[in-house]
């Protein structure tokens, strides 16, 4: 599967995917992420759903520090970066040739005490699962990375593999074709879900999902 699915972009609300960088502030640092559309496409480009999933992950509705995170189709590293940078431990994965442009950007953006906290890994939805532990994560952290058919069930298996009972997925959405509402009914069929923040301006939806647990007054 090519990592870039569009040609040359033509819509000017688009048109800053294609700077070489791009800037935020968030956990009271500056964040500089390098952008590389023509070399690797979606991958290289920092998401508004990254953006909206930070400014979440600020607001502090959800523990990070101390927590062990994942990062599914980190594509620049931003949500993970972050996640490390309010405390928690985090696995930023992406398909392989993803990974040196990630991995430049989180050594780039995290201080040097907590280089540590961060491993970038290869993950590709559905593939050698076992190389991550089964329930080991408190929580599993996805931006834009709903947009695929082909890999919605890949991406199921993928959540239900990485949960515990205890686990809280995070999921930024934007919801651009119907299709992409097929994935959340899926979920649903897996996972409690439950829309938690919305950004109008940039019409991006976040979903809490976690593992149905079995009733045990039953
Ligand atoms: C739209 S980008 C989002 C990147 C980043 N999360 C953001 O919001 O800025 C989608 C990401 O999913 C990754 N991806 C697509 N298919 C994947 C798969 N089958 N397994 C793992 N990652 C995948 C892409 O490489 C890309 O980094």
């Amino acid at each position: 599967m090519a990592l870039v699915p569009y040609t040359e972009n033509s819509i000017p609300v688009l048109s800053k995917l294609h700077n070489s960088s791009a800037q935020f502030r968030f956990a009271n640092h500056d964040l500089h992420l390098a952008q590389d559309w023509n070399k690797l496409g979606v991958a290289a480009v920092v998401w508004d759903a990254a953006v909206v999933m930070c400014m979440y992950l600020e607001l502090g509705k959800v523990e990070l520090k101390g927590k062990v995170a994942i990062e599914l189709g980190a594509g620049t590293g931003l949500v993970g970066i972050v996640a490390a940078l309010l405390g928690a431990n985090v696995t930023i994965t992406d398909r392989e040739p993803a990974l040196d442009f990630l991995s430049a950007n989180v050594k780039t953006n995290l201080p040097p005490d907590l280089q540590g906290s961060v491993v970038v890994s290869e993950l590709t939805w559905g593939e050698s699962l076992e190389r991550y532990p089964a329930d080991g994560f408190d929580l599993v952290l996805g931006a834009d990375i709903v947009y695929l058919k082909d890999t919605f069930v890949p991406l199921l298996q993928t959540l239900e593999h990485l949960c515990s009972d205890t686990t809280v997925v995070l999921l930024a959405c934007k919801i651009r074709y119907e299709r992409d509402t097929n994935f959340l009914y899926m979920l649903k069929q897996r996972f409690r879900t439950e829309e938690v923040y919305y950004d109008k301006q940039r019409d991006i939806h976040i979903y809490k999902a976690w593992k149905q647990t079995t009733r045990r007054d039953l």
